[in-house]
């Protein structure tokens, strides 16, 4: 969602005049958009900023000064004490108040015009009445596979999780304007869109004719937009994989045979203390259903190791759930204490080597399954959405249905860029962890055979 923030970000600027760069040094605007998930990714903000300073200050006097912008949930957790603490930044914004960075834009030129003293930057870390997305421009181009935000914010209060506080309560955008932006980034070349929510499954947005609907539905509706082959959704959580959902994966042909369906622990005991409103039997039995509906749906998960209260055994459980269910990809986490959240205040917090420890056996376990899922691949004829450049001309690569990234050899730049933004049929000829490589299949069912007879 980030990515899809900081795209939106790019969308209010354009009229500005802002342009994308890759430089910071190149940059009048550098916006840092931030996560507040894990210490770990917070941390980072301050030393990037630290290397941006250095920058900003170079340029000071001249004629054309560096502006530096904080956006996102860690801006939204410590608002005026991040301008404290680094005085040299001039915006600091939340994530629902990024359709006001034009205004914020001009009064920081204002205030430089008139010599800002440090530390008398701006902070917009409301959450405000007028909804963001009705304040935003039309969506632009996101190439062949986009995202689009339908839902934002939790009410699900896990124990470990900041969202709740960072993002706010949740928020469905109606069904029109969720069909208007699936529309455009359509007509702008977009082949697959994946639906972005904190709690996405937990959509409820206003339909045309009255009353609300629920994701199932919004699928269903989107799945008729001509040219659209790819339907992803992300993030769920299982409490909210209502049994129209679960079928939804039986019988709408784009939406992609793949599921990130976060259980984050295998034992009852940690799951009750993480609030998370479902045993590991609860869950088995959605993915029971949903592999009912879709034989072939690859699952992923997330999780958290040494969440305060965890013991040997309750790890063990987790590893038992992911032997029982062998997901597709996975991410895995160190639980994190986070401010303000209750399970910061819980006691019996797990020592750090012992979190290493589990989170090393997990991850091993996770790629071996990983491993073996991409190897089952070798030899099969994939479509593959070719959405990105690969490394030489002749190379794209993209992702299969089951969202395995993959990396094709055209063996030419003229087929590859044919191929370019569209679902194209490609043998699989090698597996590894992270991603398979292939072969256009005529290329591929002519390797290893002998010249036919003239
Ligand atoms: N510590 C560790 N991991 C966390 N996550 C959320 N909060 C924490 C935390 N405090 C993980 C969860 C969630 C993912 C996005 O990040 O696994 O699903
Ligand atoms: Fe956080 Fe997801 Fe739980 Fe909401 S459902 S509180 S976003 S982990």
């Amino acid at each position: 969602m980030n990515v899809y923030d900081a795209m939106r970000m790019a969308d209010v600027l354009a009229p500005l005049g802002y342009r994308h760069t890759e430089q910071p040094e190149h940059a009048d605007l550098v916006i840092l958009n931030t996560c507040h998930i894990r210490e770990k990714a917070a941390e980072k903000i301050y030393s990037e900023l630290g290397r941006l300073r250095a920058i900003k200050d170079e340029r000071q006097g001249g004629d054309q000064p560096m502006m530096i912008g904080v956006a996102g949930c860690v801006a939204q957790a410590e608002g005026a004490e991040m301008m404290r603490r680094a005085p040299y930044v001039d915006l600091v914004f939340g994530p629902q108040t990024y359709h006001r960075l034009p205004e914020m834009v001009a009064r920081a030129h204002r205030q430089s015009g008139s010599g800002k003293s440090p530390g008398r930057g701006i902070i917009d870390t409301e959450f405000p009445v007028e909804p963001k997305f009705d304040s935003l421009p039309a969506a632009t181009s996101q190439g062949p596979s986009a995202f689009l935000t339908v839902q934002e914010g939790c009410d699900r209060f896990c124990a470990f999780c900041v969202v709740p506080y960072t993002r706010g309560a949740e928020f469905s955008r109606p069904v029109a304007d969720v069909v208007a932006e699936a529309r455009a980034l359509v007509g702008a070349g977009a082949r697959e869109i994946t639906l972005l929510g904190q709690n996405v499954n937990a959509y409820h947005g206003s339909s045309p004719a009255g009353g609300e609907w629920r994701l199932a539905a919004l699928i269903e509706e989107l799945a008729g937009i001509p040219s659209l082959e790819r339907l992803r959704y992300t993030t769920s959580h299982p409490r909210d994989m209502t049994p129209d959902l679960i079928q939804a994966h039986g019988d709408i042909d784009i939406l992609m045979p793949y599921l990130h369906l976060p259980v984050q622990s295998g034992a009852d005991d940690v799951l009750a203390a993480m609030n998370r409103q479902h045993t590991a039997a609860d869950y088995l039995d959605i993915l029971d259903a949903l592999r009912a509906a879709r034989p072939d749906i690859a699952l992923s998960s997330d999780f958290i190791v040494g969440h305060p209260g965890e013991t040997d055994d309750d790890f063990d459980a987790t590893l038992a759930l992911v032997e029982r269910v062998r997901y597709a990809q996975a991410y895995s986490f160190k639980y994190s204490p986070r401010p303000g959240t209750p399970a910061s205040a819980m006691e019996d917090a797990v020592p750090e080597d012992v979190k290493s420890e589990r989170l090393a056996r997990l991850q091993a376990l996770l790629n071996q399954h990983q491993l073996d899922f991409n190897r089952g691949y070798v030899g099969e004829e994939v479509p593959v959405l070719l959405d990105r450049r690969g490394r030489g001309h002749s190379q794209l690569a993209g992702r299969s249905p089951w969202m395995q990234a993959v990396h094709v050899d055209f063996g030419n730049p003229a087929d590859a860029q044919t191929a370019y933004g569209s679902v194209v049929d490609v043998r699989i000829v090698s597996a590894h962890p992270n991603s398979l490589a292939a072969l256009p299949v005529t290329a591929a069912d002519n390797i290893g055979q002998e010249p036919a007879a003239v």
